[in-house]
């Protein structure tokens, strides 16, 4: 309770209220208005989530209900490099859930956690249409294909 106090406490309300009143007295403005401020902050402060639900007069369980519901909406920081590990059929033949392990081993985060230093955000995702490269991973927009768990600290290594 102490760390959400002193998190709202610290929080800079100015850039939410901004993107919050271009969307006030609007219906059907949920969904955009938690866009907007995902793309604001990269992810979605429970602070931002409860003045917008606040100054929209929505009860916050709604809204916390739609951004659980969409898997766009994240409630907690990302890293600068999203890695998503594929663990659809052929790649889990192939050997994905080493790499996922590996993956975990080196960075000591679980699926869908981030980095304390927000480097790096670990997501295992469904096919992602590479297979013939299993098993796959991409971090941000860059394909790893043909994996093995003794490349993968290599990989990582080389982003900064
Ligand atoms: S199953 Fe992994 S890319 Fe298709």
């Amino acid at each position: 309770m102490a760390a959400v106090i002193e998190q709202e406490q610290e929080f800079d309300y100015q850039r939410a209220d901004a993107i919050i009143e271009q969307f006030l007295g609007k219906k059907g403005m949920i969904i955009p208005a938690l866009q907007k401020l995902q793309d604001e902050y990269g992810y979605l402060p429970r602070p931002a989530v409860e003045r917008m639900a606040k100054r929209m007069r929505i009860p916050s369980s709604k809204v916390y209900g739609v951004i659980t519901f969409y898997a766009q909406f994240k409630l907690s920081p990302r890293g600068k490099y999203i890695i998503r590990v594929c663990k659809g059929t052929a790649c889990h033949i192939q050997g994905s859930p080493k790499i996922a392990e590996r993956i975990q081993e080196i960075l000591q985060v679980e699926d869908g956690e981030t980095t304390p230093d927000l480097k790096f955000t670990l997501e295992e995702v469904a096919c992602i249409g590479a297979c013939a490269l299993a098993p796959v991973m991409m971090i941000n927009d860059d394909p790893h294909g043909r994996l093995s768990p003794d490349r993968i600290k290599e990989i990582l290594d080389s982003y900064e």
